[in-house]
């Protein structure tokens, strides 16, 4: 009974060709958007949660972590290219293991898209108050304002963190609104965050500060610090994986793709390419100057990451400059070395590129969940589309709410660790899709099609399980206590109002295809219209 229900894959195919979208996009602009989506708190912030876990090791986490995500990324590609449609890993699992298993992948979503736009938005906050607060304006916004009770930005403690709830908020409204990201701004975006980076890994690498015995000992937690302690490298690949996750939304732009067959593996894997060679090169830069060794707890193990005695820990004077203290790591390593300005300049970077990514993945969200409730699974006043605004507004609202809620009261390193639960869960899903479909529809037209799969496909499944049972205990727990809340409200309503349930195989107007591009940042006035 579980497995029924599979959506016909022709009348996904039929809204998609409803849309028509025109196939405007390049190589090119697609690794762009990929860019623009990946580059955010992941290496802006969360660097100091990973050298935390791995110490020098950190190097390490980049690679294990973007290896998984390039295998999951080809898998991605093939399913996209063919599967040309919106709601992502939810549409590609309806149409091959059932509206059960696509409910479970949609609902893990909401961790992939909603928690980590809560996690971009606390990250955010870190550079807002560090540089245009405390830098440029010498104003110390009140420990309690700047980090949630959960999230102990010192041994103080903290209340709310209010600007993390105001930068989601304001995301929101502007997504309400019907907010376009055009492809120039988020090139030029793009653009800045790389210069950032570049200027980062340029002046690090060159520093006299620079001493390759800050690399000694290079896994101080090892490599594999055991399941579910989040610790060592691979503790570390589990969180850092945070920095890679947005590159999915590549595959979503695979319909409006000119040759998608070469270029949406390019897009994929040569904007994950760029990311990892950049990653590696910042976690060098960083550890090179001012050293990543963690603080050690009883029994030589690393204080967990965003826990109280890590944030006592960092409290004390002689951590005062650590890199795994810093809630903006890498203005903080450069204003260590000499570089103030372009420190703060760097900040500036993060502070405007941020809301971009935050918007993007509050944006995905509303998406998944505008497509499931087309479908009949969740109720479809949360898909009304404003007259006026021509956007989703019930399910951006509601969704920008939950979003600002979690941002105001976790820390980023747990949001990230949860988002990644839930990503990874999709990844795996996606894997499985496809080597299903290759059964289930050989002879289908496959723009795209995984090279090796009975090697990759596989490979993507381990990749995505070991990680997951590489994250902290509690974010794993996450996932299934989720999963369990989703299913109940499956049986509690989706299952019976499902329109497939009820034998309704519609090819709805694609609305929200519609509306997606423009704001998605690929698109433009060409290639969406309005009515
Ligand atoms: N990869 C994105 C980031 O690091 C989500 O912010």
């Amino acid at each position: 009974m579980l497995l029924d229900r599979v959506k016909p894959l022709d009348a996904i195919l039929a809204t998609a060709e409803k849309k028509s979208l025109k196939r405007t996009l390049g190589a090119f602009q697609l690794t762009l958007f990929g860019i623009g989506c990946i580059i955010g708190t992941g290496i802006f912030v969360l660097t100091a949660a990973g050298a935390q876990k791995a110490g020098p090791g950190l190097m390490l986490a980049f690679i294990i972590a973007g290896l998984v995500c390039i295998v999951a990324a080809l898998c991605y590609a093939e399913i996209a290219a063919m599967i040309p449609v919106a709601g992502s890993a939810y549409t590609y699992s309806y149409a091959t293991m059932g509206e059960f298993l696509a409910w479970t992948v949609g609902w893990a979503l909401v961790l992939e898209y909603a928690i980590a736009a809560s996690a971009v938005s606390v990250g955010w906050s870190g550079y807002f108050t560090g540089t245009i607060l405390n830098e440029f304006l010498g104003i110390e916004l009140p420990a309690a304002l700047r980090a949630g009770p959960l999230a102990l930005g010192g041994a103080e403690g903290g209340l709310i963190n209010l600007p993390a709830l105001i930068i989601a908020l304001l995301m929101t409204w502007l997504l309400m609104i019907g907010t376009k990201e055009s492809a120039r701004f988020n090139a030029v975006l793009v653009a800045i965050k790389i210069a950032a980076l570049t200027a980062f890994i340029g002046l690090t690498l060159t520093s006299a500060y620079f001493d390759p015995d800050k690399f000694n000992p290079f896994l101080p937690a090892g490599i594999f610090g055991g399941f579910g302690t989040g610790v060592g490298a691979v503790g570390a690949a589990a969180t850092i994986f945070f920095a890679y996750v947005g590159f999915d939304a590549v595959s979503t732009a695979a319909e409006e793709t000119k040759n998608p067959q070469r270029n949406v593996p390019i897009g994929l894997i040569g904007s994950l390419l760029i990311c990892t060679v950049f990653y590696i090169l910042v976690a060098a830069g960083a550890i090179g100057t001012i050293g990543g060794q963690p603080i050690m707890g009883p029994g030589g193990v690393p204080f967990p990451a965003g826990s109280e005695e890590l944030a006592r820990q960092c409290a004390m004077p002689q951590h005062a400059e650590a890199l795994v203290c810093s809630n903006e790591a890498l203005a903080h390593v450069l204003r260590q070395i000499g570089f103030s300005g372009i420190g703060n300049a760097l900040g500036i970077a993060a502070f405007l590129a941020l809301p971009s990514v935050i918007l993007i993945l509050l944006f995905g969200q509303t998406r998944i969940f505008f497509v499931m409730a087309r479908d009949g699974l969740l109720p479809e006043k949360l898909a009304e589309v404003h007259p006026r605004w021509h956007t989703p507004y019930v399910v951006t609202a509601l969704t920008g709410v939950v979003v600002a809620v979690a941002a105001a009261f976790l820390p980023v390193g747990q949001l990230a660790d949860i988002a990644n639960a839930g990503t990874l869960y999709a990844f795996f899903m996606v894997a499985v899709a496809v080597m299903l479909l290759r059964k289930q529809a050989p002879d289908r037209n496959r723009p795209f099609k995984v090279p090796a799969l009975a090697i990759i496909g596989p490979l993507t499944m381990l990749g995505t399980l070991f990680l997951f049972l590489n994250l902290p205990t509690a974010a794993m727990l996450v996932l299934p206590i989720w999963t369990a809340v989703g299913v109940l409200i499956y049986f509690g309503y989706s299952r019976r109002s499902s329109h497939l349930g009820k034998g309704i195989i519609e090819v709805p107007e694609a609305e929200v295809d519609r509306l997606a591009p423009e704001v998605a940042g690929v698109g433009g006035e060409d290639v969406t219209k309005r009515d």
